[in-house]
């Protein structure tokens, strides 16, 4: 590239937009999981009325179904999908991926891998339907992995994702899929916003069936424990790797702020809680909620990922003055109460979403 070039493409002028209309379209991708179907409440809630919900999951499986909400079941690994799908959006949010907890990055790399697709495709056809603002959903396992091996961590900031050593198969999907976003800022001008989000979690999310997290997981183990009157609980490792967990409600409403703040353009930036603990720690808190004391079974040999994470929120505290302050204690109760409600309406023969 020329230099001069170079320099246009780098010192790119933020023009304002146009204020938001409530009848301008709101298209967000992978709306039958846990966040996005979140996110599409959340924008219903405000008032938008034109919000396109697509995920390949078959609607009856979608968490949550938002009334007034257009939902489509289409594959937006395809080009041609995700085209039909972006048609006249305003704002596009891609919250699609092939993902889940431990057990499932680590086993299925290529999966995750593959969901380099749907950035891919997602971002290009929000560029040519003339999106103004398009938001990818980033995550802590892009960040360096050598930085993760102590449970005692300092907290991950936004530059401790170079030099490059994300997690594999899903970490580098999510390295390269934040690229993408830089360029068709810095190239083509269409504002862009990646936020790596820490786990997150919360009702209507992934409870059984092996994509879950942690906190859903140990929540499903302490009702499952009590109900079969077995007094244990499997836990993966030896409990002392350490996170934090953002509540989903804090997740919407930090997607909202980051994605309508024009200083955060093609910037990624932590959306996490700072609120470190340990799965013994977790393990216990969830024992607390639910009355109970159980007997741990470690397994040493089950996925655990690195040995701690947490999140740096000194720059998101900087530029929106706000972090995820939802306590864990509080988030958790809410979680709990809701996988219970699911494990006995599952029980007694209902459909439920897992
Ligand atoms: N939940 C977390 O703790 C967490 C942490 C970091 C990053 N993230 C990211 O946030 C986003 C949402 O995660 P989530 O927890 O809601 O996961 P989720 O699995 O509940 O939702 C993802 C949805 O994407 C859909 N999807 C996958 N491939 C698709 C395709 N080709 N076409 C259409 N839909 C497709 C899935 O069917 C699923 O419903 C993902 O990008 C994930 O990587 C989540």
């Amino acid at each position: 590239m020329q230099e001069s070039a170079l320099m246009e493409t780098k010192n790119r002028v933020v023009e304002k937009d146009p204020p938001l209309k409530k009848d301008d379209l709101i298209v967000i991708a992978g709306a039958g999981g846990f966040i996005a179907g979140n996110l599409a409440l959340f924008f219903r809630k405000k008032g938008f009325t034109r919000i396109r919900a697509v995920d390949k999951k078959p609607l009856p499986e979608w968490y949550l179904r938002v009334p007034g909400v257009e939902s489509l079941c289409l594959d937006v690994s395809s080009e041609d999908n995700c085209r039909r799908v972006c048609e006249g959006a305003v704002e596009v949010y891609n919250l699609a991926a092939d993902m889940g907890g431990m057990g499932f990055i680590e086993h299925f790399r290529i999966e995750c891998l593959r969901s380099v697709l749907i950035n891919t495709h997602m971002i290009e056809a929000a560029c040519r339907a003339g999106a103004r603002r398009y938001f990818f959903s980033s995550s802590a396992c892009a960040y360096n992995t050598l930085l993760q091996q102590d449970p005692k961590v300092r907290a991950l900031k936004e530059s401790d994702a170079y030099p490059a050593m994300a997690e594999r198969g899903y970490g580098w999907e999510k390295l390269i899929s934040e690229m993408f976003c830089e360029e068709y800022w810095h190239e083509r001008g269409m504002k862009t916003f990646i936020a790596r989000f820490h786990n997150v979690y919360g009702p209507n999310g992934t409870w059984d069936g092996g994509r879950e997290k942690a906190p859903a997981a140990l929540c499903r183990k302490t009702i499952e424990a009590i109900d079969k009157k077995d007094l244990r609980i499997p836990i993966w490792g030896d409990g002392h790797q350490t996170r934090s967990f953002m509540y989903i409600d804090d997740c919407v409403k930090g997607i909202d702020l980051i994605a309508h703040s024009d200083d955060l353009i093609a910037t990624p930036i932590n959306l996490g809680s700072s609120e470190l603990v340990s799965i013994n720690e977790l393990a216990s808190k969830i024992e607390r909620i639910a009355g109970v004391k159980l007997k741990r079974d470690y397994d040493p040999h089950a996925p655990r990922g690195v040995a701690g994470r947490n999140s740096d929120n000194t720059f998101i505290k900087k530029v929106l003055n706000w972090e995820p302050d939802t306590t864990l204690d509080t988030g958790l109760a809410a979680t709990y109460k809701w996988i219970q409600e699911q494990y006995f309406a599952r029980k007694k023969g209902k459909r439920v979403v897992e």
